[in-house]
């Protein structure tokens, strides 16, 4: 696949500036160990190998939560068949404990909607054979303000959520002491990696930093956006910021555009099928946000599609890029196994347009005569396509592609 420049450029000048101006702030060791320090991989912790799928509370419900909601989402996860598609961290979001630690400095799960605690309701998820995740801000307190945060009780926390049977850790950006986040997240990966249990972990720096240059030492994915919210230009803004930093994706480490709004309401039926599609070959994470207990076809038709989803899960992991943009006309490309190629034929525009994508921009040899399996309609087109392929995309919408070149 042809590089784009444009993002290489970029990346090349961000890596000059954040290596020579950042990077001393990763570790607080003496400064001759630093460099060592910097380049070990503090997170060893196997995950992450395709991104993250499962659900999380904030899209919907934000503060709203209770067990019972965290119960049935797990109920749901499973009578749906969504966990059967690899749907299976069911994570809790803010709002979660009580406004003060008890005695010993523990985190309180809030004893109004969590009444039974975070281990019961980390058995109920793990006997459905699901995963539990939970969340907590590298700062004094949480976004909400509703509950304390981690920043200065790393350890204290990762061993009380391992003692709880967490498996993923959100790990917001909110009320923090005005150091980088260089220096407060690698507290908390270490503090995992000591807590006995593997631990997903999920930054959430905003990308304030551009995690995207160092996340990868740090966490399993790393947010490179503020927060989405259901809307098109929130989403379609998410990708695009997101998509700046696709070269340092890899298997163990994501960028993260923020979690899916499919099924909230706020999109039509064609721009949430972007959304999914552009978070699909963007090696994005698909965590669920909507009410997953009265979940309608029309978004169990989105998020199932088994042929998007296994785009995100290929396991070349390479993140698609914009290969060509023109007005409103944009085409993202990358490379799966098998000498494949996913593509995006995506109109941002208020009308209809024909759209023709080429080889050279799609890295397909200039000669191949490809196969082209059209994602949503599940079918494999009759034409064979030489050089190109042309379609016609409404407004807001877009075509996703699976290209084979077959001679
Ligand atoms: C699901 O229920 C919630 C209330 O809990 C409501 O806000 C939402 O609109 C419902 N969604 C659908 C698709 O019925
Ligand atoms: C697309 O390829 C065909 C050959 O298959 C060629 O005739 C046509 O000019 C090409 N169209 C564009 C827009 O490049």
């Amino acid at each position: 696949m042809e590089r784009s420049w444009r993002s290489s450029v970029l990346l090349l000048m961000l890596h000059v500036l954040f290596m020579s101006k950042e990077m001393n702030g990763v570790d607080a060791g003496p400064p001759k160990h630093r460099l060592l320090m910097e380049r070990r991989n503090l997170l060893a912790n196997g995950l992450g190998l395709t991104p993250q799928m499962g659900w999380s509370s904030w899209n919907h419900f934000a503060c709203n939560i209770d067990e019972k909601v965290i119960k049935e989402t797990a109920d749901a996860l499973i009578s749906t068949g969504l966990s059967k598609l690899g749907y299976t961290y069911v994570n809790i979001d803010d709002c979660w404990a009580e406004k003060a630690r008890d005695e010993k400095g523990n985190l309180v799960p809030k004893k109004s909607t969590f009444p039974s605690g975070m281990k019961a309701v980390a058995d109920y998820v793990h006997s459905k054979g699901l995963k539990l995740g939970i969340y907590s801000s590298a700062g004094y307190f949480t976004c909400s303000k509703a509950m304390p945060g981690s920043l200065g009780y790393e350890e204290h926390d990762a061993k009380t959520f391992a003692s709880w049977g967490i498996d993923y850790l959100k790990y917001d950006n909110c009320y923090n002491d005005g150091t980088k986040p260089t220096v407060r997240y690698p507290v908390m990966t270490r503090a995992l990696m000591k807590a006995g249990r593997p631990i997903f972990f999920s930054l959430c720096e905003w990308g304030d930093l551009h995690p995207a240059l160092w996340g990868a030492k740090v966490g399993n994915s790393w947010r490179t956006t503020n927060d989405i919210t259901d809307t098109w230009d929130s989403m379609i803004t998410r990708a695009d910021y997101n998509e700046f930093f696709a070269e340092l994706a890899r298997p163990g480490g994501w960028n993260d555009p923020d979690m899916l709004e499919v099924g909230n309401g706020g999109m039509t039926k064609n721009e949430y099928i972007v959304h999914f599609s552009l978070w699909a070959i963007s090696k994005a994470p698909l965590i669920l946000g909507c009410n997953l207990r009265n979940i309608t076809k029309e978004t169990m038709e989105i998020v199932t599609n088994k042929e998007a989803i296994a785009i995100n899960k290929d396991p070349l992991g390479v993140q698609a890029k914009k290969v060509r943009m023109e007005g409103d006309i944009e085409i993202w490309a990358g490379p799966l196994s098998g000498y494949r190629v996913a593509a995006v034929l995506l109109n941002r525009g208020p009308i209809k347009y024909s759209i023709t994508a080429e080889w050279d921009d799609l890295g397909i040899p200039p000669t191949s005569i490809v196969k082209a399996r059209d994602v949503w309609e599940h079918k494999t087109l009759k034409t064979q396509f030489a050089r190109n392929i042309t379609a016609t995309v409404d407004s807001h919408s877009c075509k996703l592609y699976i290209l084979k070149p077959v001679s």
